[in-house]
Formats: structure tokens, sequence, C-alpha cells
């Protein structure tokens, strides 16, 4: 990609994390993930499993701040307070499934428990939301199965397609 990087923001959602209880290892490696695929990270938040912040967060990373992309890690489980899919939802403009299918059939092929997932990916404006796992070895494995493909889906959404299309 020549001249422009991809703006992108990664949001943990943990009560563990968020509480000092649980050192945050899966927002780190996203960053990692990103920065080594040319994106520039510009954000990075840590929140509990709150629908409503998680909401408001979104909504300002993608209407003020301006990002391409912004990932999610965490709180797609089926644990009582898990609620990062409803909140991405709530937020949505348009849904984009076809991503959050991939990371599960290229997870089922690791893992069985890839199912309990509920990650979702949807579109707000020009912004590309994506919901991983929590586990570092989970945002790993998904991440890794969709990373290639996201360019063009951003050139496309974004316009910028003349501009970097690899
Ligand atoms: N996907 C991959 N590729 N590898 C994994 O180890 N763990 C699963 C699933 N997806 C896993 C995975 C498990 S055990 C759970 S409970 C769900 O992701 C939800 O994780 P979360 O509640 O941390 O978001």
């Amino acid at each position: 990609m020549e001249g422009y990087s991809w703006k992108a923001a990664v949001v943990t959602l943990s009560d563990k994390g968020f509480a000092g209880e649980r050192e945050d290892k899966s927002g780190p490696l996203i960053c990692k993930m990103l920065t080594d695929a040319g994106y520039d990270v510009q954000k990075t938040v840590l929140l509990p499993d709150e629908k409503e912040k998680i909401k408001k967060c979104l909504c300002q990373l993608c209407d003020e701040e301006d990002n391409d992309i912004v990932f999610t890690t965490g709180g797609t489980g089926f644990a009582p307070r898990d609620c990062t899919p409803e909140a991405t939802m709530e937020v949505a403009e348009r849904n984009a499934p076809g991503i959050a299918e991939a990371m599960r059939l290229a997870s089922l092929k690791i893992t069985p428990r890839a199912m309990l997932s509920r990650g979702v990916s949807v579109i707000r404006g020009q912004t590309l939301i994506i919901n991983l796992p929590g586990s570092p070895k989970a945002v790993k494995e998904n991440l890794e199965a969709v990373l290639p493909s996201l360019d063009h889906g951003l050139a496309i959404l974004t316009g910028r397609d003349g501009e970097c299309a690899r």
C-alpha cells in the first residue's frame, strides 16, 4: 500500500482487565499484528463489559475519530455480562456477516469451541467494526483468517480503491 495506511482502533472489553485484575494481552497483540500489516493504530481503549459504554466508544471511534476499522476483543461468549455483539449490532448501519463467518469457519478447523463466539462484523458509516474473541490465541487465529482480505473491503468502503488496492 502506498501513501495511505488504514487508520485503526482497538477496543478491549474485559471487566477484569478494566479493574486491573488481568493484564490485557489481546489488545497489544492486535496492535502488533495490524502494525506489522501496515495499519496505523491510532488508539487503544480498555473498557468493562457495559453495553452503553461500548456503544458510546464505538460511535466516537467511527464518527468523530474517523477510523477506517475498529477491532474489539472480548465479550463475545456466553457469560452473562458478555455484550460486545449486542453493542456492536446496536451501532451498526449495515451488516457485513462474511467476515465473522470466515473467522468462525477458519477457527472451527482449529477448535470446535469456535462456535461459542457470538462475534459480529458490521459497517457504520465508512468504518468497519469487527469483534474478535478475548484470548490471545483466539485473536491470532481469527485475525490471521481475515486480515489478508480486509484491504480490498476497506478500499471499496472508503472509496480509496484506486489509491491502495494491493
Ligand atoms: N476461536 C479460535 N480461533 N480459537 C479459540 O481458542 N475460543 C473460543 C471462541 N473462539 C477460540 C475461538 C471460546 S472457548 C470462546 S468461549 C469464544 O471464542 C468467546 O470468547 P470471548 O468470550 O473471550 O469473547
